[in-house]
């Protein structure tokens, strides 16, 4: 079974270019679910860009499927996720700079760091996810860290897929097939996400060592044209299809 992890970030970053409350984060996870997420992912930024403290809150209270709360691992962030207890926390580089996030958490140099947010956060309940670079070094790492789930980042592949440059993408998801296979040795749950659209998902959903993707930014712009619950639905016939071989 692959998992479809709704990302819906980019709902708030839409509310939040008017103000006001409208389009509701909360009401696009809900909608998510009903056409077949089997949970939303959400990432509250230090800077509050897109959700906010009390979308946080609600999506903690009202999701009937898991909640994977996407945070910078500062004290600010694994206070709040001790308090809501959400179904996964998964531990992301955070550059206020950037536009999103830009490459894999670096484990091995914030070793130290890490090892008391991945221990505070398993205390709470979370099942602790790492979001790095599919390479051996960090998978390592993140095992030894007692992380229950690593996710890949597919953001080099996709990338590479979307500005044609055929043997780089061939490449990068070489990379990241021996990267889940090598995470899945470790006992890692494996995810992947990042720029994951139809094809790239349908490609990567036939290696069955991931058993979950996140996906946001790609869903939210298709949900422009077809619908939310279309681009969801298509999403999951994609992945499925991978799976079954059919990629
Ligand atoms: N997974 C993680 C850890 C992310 O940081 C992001 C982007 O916020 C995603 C998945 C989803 O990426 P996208 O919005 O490009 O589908």
């Amino acid at each position: 079974m692959l998992r479809l992890g709704v990302n819906i970030d980019h709902v708030a970053t839409v509310r939040n270019a008017r103000g006001g409350r409208l389009p509701d984060p909360v009401r696009a996870a809900h909608l998510a679910v009903a056409a077949g997420a089997d949970g939303i992912t959400a990432h509250l930024r230090e800077d509050r860009r897109h959700i906010r403290d009390e979308d946080m809150a609600r999506l903690a209270r009202e999701l009937t499927v898991p909640l994977n709360f996407e945070m910078g691992a500062t004290e600010e962030m694994i206070a709040l996720a001790e308090r809501l207890k959400p179904h996964a926390a998964c531990l992301v580089p955070e550059k206020r700079e950037e536009r999103t996030t830009e490459g894999g958490l670096d484990v091995v140099g914030q070793h130290n760091q890490l090892v008391p947010a991945v221990a505070r956060l398993a205390a709470a309940g979370c099942r602790v996810s790492l979001f790095i670079e599919p390479d051996e070094a960090p998978i390592a790492m993140s095992a030894k860290l007692g992380a229950a789930v690593v996710e890949l980042h597919t953001g080099s592949w996709c990338h590479a897929v979307a500005d044609g440059h055929g043997e780089k993408a061939e490449a990068e998801l070489a990379r990241l097939r021996r990267g889940a296979q090598i995470a899945a040795d470790h006992g890692l749950e494996v995810h992947a996400g990042h720029g994951l659209d139809y094809d790239t998902a349908r490609t990567l959903a036939s290696t069955t060592a991931f058993v979950e993707f996140n996906i946001g930014h790609f869903l939210m712009g298709e949900a422009m044209f077809v619908g939310l619950e279309a681009a969801i639905r298509r999403m999951r016939a994609a992945m499925d299809e991978g799976r079954a071989g059919r990629a």
